[in-house]
């Protein structure tokens, strides 16, 4: 945890809003699931959606990390900041024939989610290497929109297709190395993790898939977001995960590579916003604090009603009041906490939004042609990394200059 002396230095320096990264904290957390999780052949595709700061990236890289990528950018960024195209896999998501081929052509392992794109692969590229998403069939996640399992999903194909994919397989003499599953963000039961391991290793036999080199079980470790959340105990979920799979790998008869691919748990307790107080306005029966960042810079209390922690790094003794902490967007929605105690806050005081490094930046957009904040990484007490944030006229330049009238 970065403390509030040092984020209120960097929010001097480099002004607000601001998005500070504990650079330290997320390879730590990068290495923690190695001692967690004992298996020798674990590898760790870190969630490049979840924060694609190139400092941050850059730190995972040197950690040794490999990527989860889901999109061209991602896996151009990825390639560009040096990571090797074997550590890099691609969870394609109703993907163009055109976004096909432009990923393939990099050599990056490509991860087929739907029975219509493999159908295209057998008859376009024949004999081609592919790993295959699977639905897990158990629903778990921190929200309706994080769930990935289950039959209202667009995601991965059914276990119960497995039989067709075996013949489209057979018949584009496609040759499958990984089976891959993703249940959900933020799960909730360890029990979901479990059974979604069980229901993919149990289509991974060797009759169905002889060239396994390894099984991804996607990402959805949870963190706490409250004060008072519990935190998993990861070492009894990591050791039951080691027996599931090593019972696995000596039915299947070859010790294949595990793969997780952890976005939340990587990232989001490194990341602050820090933003400031303008305006408090009392209302008859609410007391507005006004600030100076908004939604679309970090969109998860709107889009998930996700609970951020915010502290006030300018009065943390403050008498506890209850607030409404709202944003510059113009919008009834633009709210980062609905009814919050917190330590008296005042016009001026740096608010920090806590939970900030997982689906916040990376989420942001420009709407109101506000830009997209300063980004900081922090390393060893040091700003190691700096990307700063567009001036009001340096974003209206941008997109002035990428349009023209015809
Ligand atoms: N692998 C795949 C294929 C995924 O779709 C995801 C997340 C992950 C890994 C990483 O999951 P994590 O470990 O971060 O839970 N924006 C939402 C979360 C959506 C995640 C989408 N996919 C949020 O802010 O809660």
């Amino acid at each position: 945890m970065l403390s509030r002396d040092f984020l209120l230095n960097l929010a001097k320096e480099y002004g607000t809003p601001l998005y500070v990264y504990d650079g330290d904290m997320v390879v730590a957390r990068y290495r923690d699931l190695f001692g967690f999780i004992p298996y020798s052949k674990l590898k760790v595709c870190c969630a490049m959606k979840a924060n694609y700061n190139p400092g941050l990236l850059a730190l995972l890289r040197d950690a040794g990390a490999s990527l989860d990528t889901v999109s061209p950018g991602e896996v151009i960024m990825a390639l560009k900041l040096g990571f090797p195209k074997e550590k890099i896999i691609y969870t394609a998501n109703n993907m163009t024939d055109a976004e096909f081929e432009q990923v393939l052509a990099t050599g990056v392992t490509m991860n087929i989610g739907s029975l219509s794109r493999l159908k295209k692969i057998s008859v376009s590229h024949p004999g081609i290497s592919l790993c295959l998403r699977f639905n897990p069939d158990v629903c778990d996640g921190d929200h309706a929109k994080t769930m990935t399992g289950g039959d209202l999903t667009k995601f991965g194909i059914l276990l119960e297709a497995v039989e067709e994919v075996k013949s489209i397989v057979r018949a584009g003499k496609l040759k499958i190395i990984g089976l891959h599953e993703h249940t959900g963000s933020g799960l909730q039961r360890a029990e979901s993790v479990y059974q979604s391991m069980e229901n993919l290793m149990n289509i991974a036999t060797p009759e169905n898939f002889p060239d396994l080199e390894f099984l991804d079980f996607g990402g959805g470790f949870k963190v706490p977001y409250k004060p008072d959340e519990a935190r998993i105990d990861y070492v009894a979920m990591g050791k039951e995960i080691t027996r599931r799979f090593e019972a696995f790998t000596a039915r299947y008869g070859r010790k294949l590579d595990m793969l997780f691919e952890p976005g939340k748990y990587i990232f989001a307790e490194a990341g602050y916003l820090l933003t400031e107080v303008n305006t408090i306005k009392h209302n008859r029966s609410r007391v507005i604090v006004g600030c100076n960042s908004g939604f679309p810079q970090l969109i998860r209390p709107v889009l998930y009603d996700a609970y951020h922690n915010i502290e006030n790094l300018s009065n943390p003794n403050g008498a506890g009041k209850i607030y409404d902490v709202c944003g510059n967007i113009c919008e009834t929605g633009d709210r980062f906490a609905e009814q919050r105690l917190l330590p008296e806050i005042r016009e001026y005081d740096i608010l920090s939004i806590q939970n900030a490094g997982a689906y916040c930046y990376s989420m942001g957009g420009v709407y109101n042609l506000r830009a997209m904040p300063t980004e900081v990484v922090v390393s060893g007490k040091k700003v190691t990394y700096l990307r700063k944030g567009l001036t009001s006229e340096e974003l209206c330049n941008q997109i002035l200059s990428e349009g023209k009238l015809l």
